[in-house]
């Protein structure tokens, strides 16, 4: 792919600068609000939602890399979809009105595209034309790619290095990315990292805002988000650490009160849609969002996509791990919310994809962490919510599920496990796997050791260093490469594989 197109490459372009002339008319009158000579698109584009037969496009309005330089009342934007790089062959263009209630940003759902191809897409506002943005509608319905490869990212801290993993994922030209959370980190700015966050922990819309604009503003980030369509869902970190539904982590801030802690995550969500090219059912609505959802792949798979925070019980022992005891197995504890736990398991039986991949934030396996006879979980994991995980998994295997893989991030290593039927009996069958991603950065460059996994035996590998998952399916197997920068406190690492597993359709467990 050609790199970034700046606006001066755009405009010395011929047949593109044909394109903006004649849009002349629409631009000139309707875009007073904006600056003269201001540039609107420094949160470069995105898309997202691959379906068949529809893409959304997305850009956001703002003049600088923060976002500080309000931009103000309506301003409509022009965007335009080509089936070829050149923009000469337009399938469909529209205007939409960017306002101030929704951060000026901008998310077009395109209809009636063709199913499993390439398209490129374009903004134009103020006179001014967006990057040039690439993305892929899903496999047609009934029918199966020859083979179909995505990336899965999480944990990406502006301070705790250099997003290159983004870079990497673009290098592998995946379908689509899988972003299962920590986009941002809500954390002020410290003094260890590479690089600063720019403003204090946000609590409100415009300082949520701000933090997701500087996220926005890695180069890195904007060309994978420029490149390939995206399917998001946020961890904890999008709005405060280890936060349960409307109960606030343990801290001294003023949220501690629930009716505190709701308008602040009603800030956060509404910050996470306006930088997320998601659909309009994803909008958020009071002081919830509707995360959960299912992206359809053809035959070959179909991705669920799960919300372990917005609903879950409170983390048992005052979210103190490691823990172990009786609250851990409490029925009525449930990390996905009991409603989400049956859709995600209606959802996975009644799938007649042959892979049917659950994107989720927290480790499932179980994970004993504490060396040695005594035991202790994290409390902020499926650990901590065994029956959920229980009823989650038995429901999976019960409803005959297709090649169950689980896609995880939240820990910030490597691990690639089996998901027993019950993990207290080691012999139990495998219901499936589970692909854990390192962070994009979180945790600084790590190191080459590797966890001793002797006490929890169905996991079967664990790395220490920051990267990414790289999936690839086809018809008779899964497989999961595991990618591994050597650094991410210096920019520009490469990428090797740490290791790679595959799983066989029809033959449940990961082959080393
Ligand atoms: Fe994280």
């Amino acid at each position: 792919m050609s790199s970034r197109i700046s606006r001066r490459d755009l405009l010395a372009a011929g047949g593109a600068g044909a394109v903006a002339l004649s849009f002349g008319g629409l631009f000139a009158g309707r875009a007073a609000a904006l600056p003269r000579g201001a540039y609107p698109f420094v949160a470069g584009v995105a898309s997202g939602e691959p379906a068949a037969n529809s893409i959304v496009l997305w850009t956001r309005i703002a003049l600088d890399a923060l976002g500080r330089d309000a931009v103000k009342g309506q301003i409509p934007v022009t965007w335009e979809l080509a089936q070829d790089e050149g923009m000469t062959r337009i399938v469909a263009r529209g205007v939409q009105t960017a306002t101030a209630a929704d951060g000026h940003s901008v998310h077009v759902e395109v209809p009636n595209l063709k199913p499993g191809r390439e398209y490129w897409y374009r903004f134009y506002a103020g006179g001014e034309a967006s990057a040039l943005g690439r993305t892929r509608t899903a496999p047609k319905p009934g029918q199966s790619p020859d083979s179909l490869r995505f990336c899965l990212a999480s944990c990406s801290n502006w301070e705790a290095g250099y997003f290159t993993a983004y870079r990497r994922i673009a290098d592998d030209d995946p379908w689509f990315v899988v972003h299962v959370g920590d986009y941002i980190y809500e954390g002020g700015p410290g003094t260890s990292g590479v690089r600063q966050h720019s403003n204090a922990e946000p609590t409100d819309l415009p300082a949520y805002r701000e933090r997701h604009s500087q996220y926005n503003s890695d180069p890195d980030l904007l060309e994978m988000r420029r490149l390939f369509p995206l399917i998001p869902t946020p961890d904890d970190h999008e709005v405060e650490n280890n936060y349960a539904n409307l109960i606030s982590q343990v801290d001294t801030e003023p949220d501690q009160d629930p009716k505190v802690f709701a308008r602040r995550r009603k800030a956060a969500y509404q910050a996470y849609w306006e930088f997320m090219p998601l659909r309009l059912p994803q909008h958020p609505q009071g002081s919830g969002m509707q995360l959960y959802r299912e992206l359809p792949m053809g035959d070959l798979a179909n991705v669920v996509v799960a919300d372990t925070r917005q609903y879950r019980t409170d983390q048992p022992y005052g979210d103190k791990s490691p823990a172990d005891g009786p609250d851990m197995r409490d029925p009525k504890a449930t990390l996905p919310g009991i409603a989400q736990e049956q859709w995600i398991v209606d959802r996975m039986g009644a799938s007649k994809a042959k892979w049917n991949v659950l994107a989720q934030q927290v480790l499932m396996a179980s994970h004993d962490v504490v060396p040695g006879a005594p035991k202790g979980y994290s409390t902020d994991q499926w650990d901590a919510y065994r029956a959920s995980r229980q009823r989650v998994l038995t429901g999976i295997a019960d409803r005959g599920t297709s090649n169950p893989v689980v896609l995880t991030g939240d820990i910030h290593q490597h691990y690639a496990a089996d998901l027993l039927r019950d993990f207290d009996d080691p012999s139990s069958p495998i219901v499936g796997s589970e692909l854990c991603g390192t962070s994009v950065t979180s945790g600084g460059d790590g190191s080459d050791a590797h966890e001793d996994l002797s006490e929890n035996p169905w996991i079967k590998y664990n790395g220490k260093r920051r990267g990414y998952v790289r999936v690839t399916m086809d018809q008779r197997e899964l497989r999961a490469d595991f990618r591994t920068l050597s650094a991410v406190t210096t920019r520009a690492a490469p990428a090797s594989t740490g290791a790679s597993f595959t799983i066989q359709d029809g033959v449940r467990g990961l082959k080393a």
